[in-house]
């Protein structure tokens, strides 16, 4: 019998520490939802201690998730770990994952800790938390510049404590595979009690070899399990993206050997559930997920591809799930359709209202637009949810007028926390005109770092605009999105979405501080 390798999601915790990638409680679920479908092994549903808001993230998705393992993050303290406990109290499965750092440069200048306080503290740190659960998974942060023999020490006496997964972060990105892979080898040689733990690889990407590296920490080192990221997001340059390695490991099963849990026709809906939610577009040549990534545009491709699939093609679109991508409702669809899809897609509205609401927009929208798509579905029940959070700023109504040789001017009508208010402005562009209008009222003094526009369902013009505004003000950023046939309504929708962010006072303490 093949070994299984366990794949271990950390898009709502590590995905999430990327600079606007932040998630509300309702999105973490729904994503938790996609990965259980997925049948990812472990969901690291956030970091419990760092924010009331991640606490109640981590207890709601502990509460409804039933067959993946959800974990929660917490540094090698009493505390962050008896908080971890406290919100994974619902879960069927569950673990905690604690860590603390061991290079020399993270102990001295940012622990100002000296090895032997780091042993104890990772050592005391596991004997308190399998006083709470049997599953616990132990990492030393920035394991790969660590010096061997005293990581060695750390680990073999975490495992003793009964740490049942040793992870070796490359917290920095820095490896290269072959050398990550020997790293791990030597490592697990080296600490004498190695078998009593499953080994794990946690890469990220800033040279671009998160995968790369992830697979030969499996080859070479002897791994099974893989850290990973929807999309590869994550801080920087992100992480290990699942859905690579995902597909390495099922393409090239004759090399690996290896048996994983993964249902990949899940993979394009998680990958659009992320990349929506987060407003972190897909880059469209990225592996497996991207729009192009089975598009053959050359002739002699279609040709081959026409005469024979697999002269051009390595894994087949529907096998990860692009079919999904299909015309789904239109404007004569009922309720129950609607409400259908809504299971299928594994969305929850809280209550018949909700439900009601979210038909409603549905109907105004296949007024305007023919086809409907999962993603339209989703963008909109996204909206509804921001409603129904009853978010400060609401977008009420948008006129805007632009005409060849004439200065584009905007009109729009917003709610500020239930108050009416009027502006008009003009702009370079009518989505400037319209940005212009809502700042000569909020005055926000945010920065916008980046704007974006994209078709959702791609293709046709006829498709939604899905736009996302990135704002910094006063060391926060956030990204705002919005969906509309209109792009500039859409462009407003994401504008207020991104304020209304900044006015959310949900701070966390950084997960590697
Ligand atoms: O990259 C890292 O070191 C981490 C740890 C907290 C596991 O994310
Ligand atoms: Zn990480």
């Amino acid at each position: 019998m093949a070994d299984k390798l366990f794949i271990f999601d950390t898009t709502l915790r590590d995905g999430e520490q990327s600079p606007g990638a932040s998630m509300t409680k309702d999105e973490k679920l729904r994503i938790a939802r996609q990965l259980e479908r997925m049948r990812v092994d472990v969901i690291e549903a956030g970091f419990a201690a760092s924010s009331n808001g991640d606490f109640e993230a981590v207890k709601a998705i502990a509460e409804v998730i039933r067959e993946s393992t959800v974990c929660s993050l917490a540094r090698a303290n009493d505390r962050d770990i008896a908080r971890a406990a406290e919100a994974l109290k619902g879960a069927a499965r569950s673990r905690i994952h604690t860590f603390i750092a061991t290079s020399e440069l993270h102990m001295e200048k940012k622990l100002r800790m000296t090895r032997d306080q780091v042993l104890e503290q990772a050592r005391l740190a596991v004997r308190f938390a399998r006083n709470l659960t049997d599953d616990v998974e132990f990492s030393p942060e920035d394991g790969y510049r660590s010096d061997m023999d005293f990581l060695a020490r750390v680990v073999e006496a975490v495992i003793a404590e009964g740490a049942r997964t040793i992870n070796i972060p490359d917290t920095v990105g820095y490896a290269i595979p072959e050398l990550y892979g020997n790293f791990i080898k030597t490592l697990r040689e080296r600490v004498p009690n190695a078998d009593k733990a499953v080994w794990s690889v946690h890469c990220h990407n800033d040279l671009g070899m998160a995968v790369a590296n992830s697979l030969a920490g499996v080859m070479i080192g002897g791994a099974r399990q893989v850290e990973c990221t929807i999309n590869g997001l994550g801080e920087r340059a992100g992480n290990c993206s699942l859905e690579e390695v995902v597909m390495a490991l099922k393409t090239r099963r004759d090399y690996f050997g290896l048996d994983v849990g993964i249902d990949a026709t899940q993979i394009v809906p998680a990958s659009r559930m992320v990349s929506q939610t987060t407003g972190f577009v897909v880059q469209p040549n990225k592996a497996v997920v991207g729009a192009n990534a089975f598009a053959h545009a050359s002739g002699i491709h279609q040709d081959g591809v026409l005469k024979a699939r697999d002269t051009y093609e390595i894994m087949r679109a529907e096998d990860v799930g692009w079919a999904a991508n299909k015309i789904v409702l239109g404007k004569l669809s009922g309720r129950n359709a609607f409400k259908q899809r809504l299971q299928e897609l594994g969305i929850a509205l809280e209550s018949e209202a909700d439900v009601n609401a979210a038909f409603l927009r549905f109907k105004d929208l296949a007024d305007r637009k023919n086809d409907i798509f999962d993603e339209d579905i989703l963008a909109l029940v996204m909206d509804e949810a921001v409603a129904h959070d009853s978010e400060h700023y609401h977008l009420l109504s948008l006129a805007q007028r632009s005409e060849t040789g004439e200065r584009p001017h905007a009109s729009i009508v917003f709610s500020a926390g239930g108050v009416e208010h009027r502006a008009e402005s003009d702009g370079n562009g009518p989505v400037d005109a319209t940005l212009r209008a809502i700042e000569s009222k909020v005055e926000s003094g945010a920065e916008m770092l980046l704007y974006s526009v994209n078709a959702i369902t791609g293709g046709s013009t006829e498709s939604q605009g899905e736009v996302t505004v990135r704002l910094q003000h006063a060391g926060r950023i956030v990204n705002g999105v919005g969906a509309d046939p209109d792009i500039v309504v859409a462009s407003a929708k994401a504008y207020l979405s991104a304020l209304n962010k900044l006015q959310s006072k949900n701070e966390r303490v950084a997960a590697q501080g």
